[in-house]
């Protein structure tokens, strides 16, 4: 790649940053298009958040993406903020144009869009959902966008589900409960799709995150765990003779959405996907 003066600037805020795939499938993205840019990691201590995003605007850089942990408190430095950002209250991607900042959430839609990709229906479906973190946020309200009936929230964390529920519950039927094993297995028996957005799985000696036997025979199970590829819950759910679908159609849609916002031009998906399945597996 040949960079000249011409060479536009795009990024990634976090801290730490060093795990991020994004410099590697957007500079591929970019690549692919022809496009003469450049995306690169910035590590960014927790105090200079305000600096560094006045520092972005004020070197002209074009893009950026927002991780861990500013996705929240990034919000106050920017000019404007799409409604799903808005909404969710994180923002993981701006688009810097005249100076001005607009903040957008593209890991609801990037869920969406893999689902759609993997050929999972959403309209009048029941919804069984693990974990209240940031990443449930974003999958529980594109299940409601995408036209869920019901949305049952399950975390060890009651209050934090509570908490998560409540606002999610503005956006469809939402109700939570504790992440216990008489619970889930009532819920279990009147559940269309399983997503688990909690970390449980991503190490080898994890626990397992409820008795994998009361996954119902022929569903479809959504893990947004990438790496493994299957998870011991995809992989049980995979002898149950159901649709599994994993975590990469997501980290790809929400870098391919970013891109189309930042470029206005549409994503190489194929080639993301490529550079990343090299890279992970
Ligand atoms: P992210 O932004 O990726 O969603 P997070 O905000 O730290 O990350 O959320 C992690 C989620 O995984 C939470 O729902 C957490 O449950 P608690 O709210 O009860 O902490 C869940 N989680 C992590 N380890 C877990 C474990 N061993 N068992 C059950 N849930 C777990």
């Amino acid at each position: 790649m040949k960079l000249t003066g011409k060479t536009f600037v795009y990024g990634i805020i976090g801290y730490p940053v060093k795990h991020s795939l994004s410099p590697l499938m957007q500079t591929a993205a970019f690549k692919a298009l022809g496009i003469d840019a450049v995306y690169v990691p910035f590590e960014v201590e927790p105090e200079n958040l305000g600096e560094a995003v006045r520092g972005l605007r004020a070197l002209n850089v074009k893009g950026f993406n927002v991780t861990v942990p500013f996705k929240e408190n990034v919000i106050e430095y920017l000019d404007f903020v799409d409604e799903d950002a808005e909404f969710l209250g994180a923002v993981n991607t701006v688009k810097i144009e005249d100076g001005k900042l607009t903040g957008y959430n593209t890991d609801a839609d990037g869920f969406l869009k893999s689902l759609i990709e993997e050929g999972v229906e959403l309209k009048g479906k029941k919804i069984t959902m693990f974990g209240a973190g940031g990443a449930a946020r974003a999958v529980g309200y594109a299940v409601l966008k995408g036209g869920a009936k019901f949305l049952n929230i399950v975390n060890r964390n009651f209050s934090k589900g509570k908490i998560v529920g409540e606002l999610l519950g503005k956006r469809g039927n939402v109700l939570v409960f504790p992440l216990r094993e008489d619970s889930v297995a009532t819920l279990l028996k009147d559940t269309d799709i399983i997503i688990n957005t909690t970390s449980v799985g991503m190490k080898p000696d994890d626990p397992l995150l409820f008795d994998y036997s009361l996954i119902p025979e022929g569903i479809t199970v959504v893990d947004i765990i990438y790496n493994p590829a299957e998870t011991l819950l995809l992989k049980a759910a995979k002898e149950k003779g159901c649709k599994i679908v994993n975590g990469l159609g997501m980290l790809i849609y929400q870098g391919a959405i970013a891109f189309e916002i930042w470029t206005e031009k549409k994503a190489p998906v194929e080639v993301m996907r490529r550079v990343l399945e090299e890279e992970i597996y």
